[in-house]
């Protein structure tokens, strides 16, 4: 009787979502993260800038006021979560600088080929570049590359390589539509999804060419995604992209991110009290809104604005917003304090610990327990939790950190000097970000209880027509269309 209740009501109410829903099929779909954008900075900033272009799309937006990025929060699993719909123990993407139990060093540091036990340090930032001193970097060096057997292979293991579900970007490539993508390093390959082929052009320019703790540079810096954008509106690309096949028109989805909001919450942040945002970082989110206004108004201008989606959603946060929070404990302190062997500890405002033996677990989360005030350590996730709570079995998957120690909020483990803020943990500041859909056809719409960034990748298949169960890793996780789609 009760589970028939359930049923009636169940099928009453997606009845009611159908008629309701926006069933519009869109020519394009356009999506920007906003790195470090929070939900709470929309509200925020519209109410500084009610004539911006921000205010304008979320007038016919539907708006996700409790949207979560992937956890860990870093900005390759929340690209990864974003493009797959599916969380770090499906896509295999844990952060930008990690560690894999089934993989081998580079060639370039070890001259040999998946040589000896297995377990290395796998980083996909701009270490694997030619020349990160350079903005046009050379691209990757394959000999840079971490290793592991692929089909029985020694394989150098690009990022598209590592990440183990199809992407929207490879779905939407291979209905015969074309697809384009830029952000931080030449290691955003990983948007291409296994089979490689994901993006018709792809646009790297390396970040690490800049002062990453300058909002000035690093504005110069964004303006060249923005060129990006504004050149596929055009309908070609620029020089020094990486080109699979040439633009023969506006491509059916692009997207990238800004940094400039991420620079300026890292280096200047929020006031304290008021939470209002420093000058330095209301300059960064007008510089973003204004680059939005020139995509919006390129699109208008090629009168396809009522056919395209914009989809906005930051990969991270950053943490902590309340200034007074702040605290920052040297990493290295840390590593020898775990008390056993670790083969590798990753560190931001979150660790991840991969222990050298997994039978001292225990005695691991014992030292760190007993170091919870030295260390501002909130919470120590590991065994059974890590299961429980979506994260992957360490003991199965090569990938899973053996323990995440979350420190209290605004604790950064760090050595640097400068920053105030940091990405990639697990905490509110760190996940709730800024999320909306805006389309010419949308009434305003705040949905206000909790949704994910993963939902994005199977919305963005169905609003171009497309089908959203392509998705291998939003179909493993049962990831959900976003509401109101
Ligand atoms: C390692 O593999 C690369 C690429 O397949 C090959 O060029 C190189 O000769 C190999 N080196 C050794 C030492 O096996
Ligand atoms: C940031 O970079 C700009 C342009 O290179 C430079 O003029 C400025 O002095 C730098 N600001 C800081 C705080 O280093």
């Amino acid at each position: 009787m009760h589970t028939q209740t359930l049923a009636l009501v169940a099928a009453l109410a997606s009845c009611a979502l159908a008629n309701t829903d926006n069933n519009k099929v869109y020519k394009y779909v356009v999506t920007f993260s906003i790195d470090g954008m929070h939900g709470s900075d929309v509200e925020k900033y519209i109410a500084l800038r009610p004539g911006s272009t921000i205010a304008s799309l979320i007038s016919t937006a539907y708006e996700y006021t409790d949207c979560y990025t992937s956890a860990p929060s870093d900005s390759f699993p929340g690209v990864a979560a974003f493009v797959s719909g599916a969380s770090p123990r499906t896509t295999g993407i844990w952060y930008d600088d990690v560690y894999d139990r089934s993989f081998w060093s580079p060639y370039s540091t070890t001259k040999t080929n998946c040589s000896g036990p297995p377990g290395a340090e796998v980083a996909y930032d701009e270490s694997k570049d030619y020349d990160s001193t350079e903005v046009w970097s050379g691209g990757i060096n394959p000999a840079n590359l971490p290793q592991s057997m692929i089909g029985g292979k020694c394989t150098w293991t690009y990022p598209h390589q590592r990440i183990r579900v199809n992407t929207i970007y490879e779905v939407v490539h291979a209905s015969g539509k074309q697809t384009a993508y830029t952000d931080k390093h030449p290691a955003y390959d990983m948007v291409r999804g296994p089979s490689g082929k994901g993006l018709s052009v792809g646009y790297f320019p390396e970040i690490q060419a800049f002062d990453t703790t300058n909002v000035t540079q690093i504005i110069g810096y964004d303006q060249m995604h923005v060129d990006a954008w504004l050149a596929w509106i055009a309908g070609t690309e620029l020089v020094n992209s990486e080109v699979q096949e040439a633009l023969t028109g506006i491509p059916t989805l692009f997207g990238g991110n800004f940094q400039a909001v991420s620079v300026g919450q890292k280096s200047y942040g929020y006031l304290a009290g008021s939470l209002d945002f420093t000058p330095e970082l209301l300059g960064a989110f007008d510089f973003v809104d204004s680059s939005i206004g020139k995509v919006v108004a390129a699109l208008k201008a090629k009168g396809v604005y009522d056919d395209t989606l914009i989809m906005v959603a930051s990969k991270h946060g950053q943490a902590p917003i309340d200034p007074k929070l702040y605290g920052k404990i040297s990493q290295h302190i840390f590593q020898t304090d775990v008390g056993v062997p670790v083969d590798f500890i990753t560190t931001d405002d979150i660790a991840l610990i991969f222990l050298k033996d997994q039978g001292q677990l225990d005695q691991a989360v014992d030292n760190l327990n007993g170091l919870r005030n030295t260390l501002k350590i909130s919470d120590i996730i590991s065994g059974e939790r890590l299961v429980y709570e979506g994260y992957g079995d360490p003991t199965k998957d090569p990938a899973v950190p053996d323990i995440i120690v979350a420190p209290e909020m605004g604790i950064i483990y760090t050595t640097s000097t400068s920053k105030i803020a940091e990405h990639g943990g697990i905490s509110q500041n760190d996940r709730v970000v800024a999320c909306f859909a805006s389309a010419t056809n949308l009434k305003h719409t705040v949905f206000d209880h909790q949704v994910h960034t993963t939902q994005f990748a199977p919305t963005i298949l169905q609003a171009l027509g497309l089908d959203p169960n392509a998705l291998k890793g939003a179909v493993a996780e049962g990831t959900r269309i976003l509401d109101g789609f």
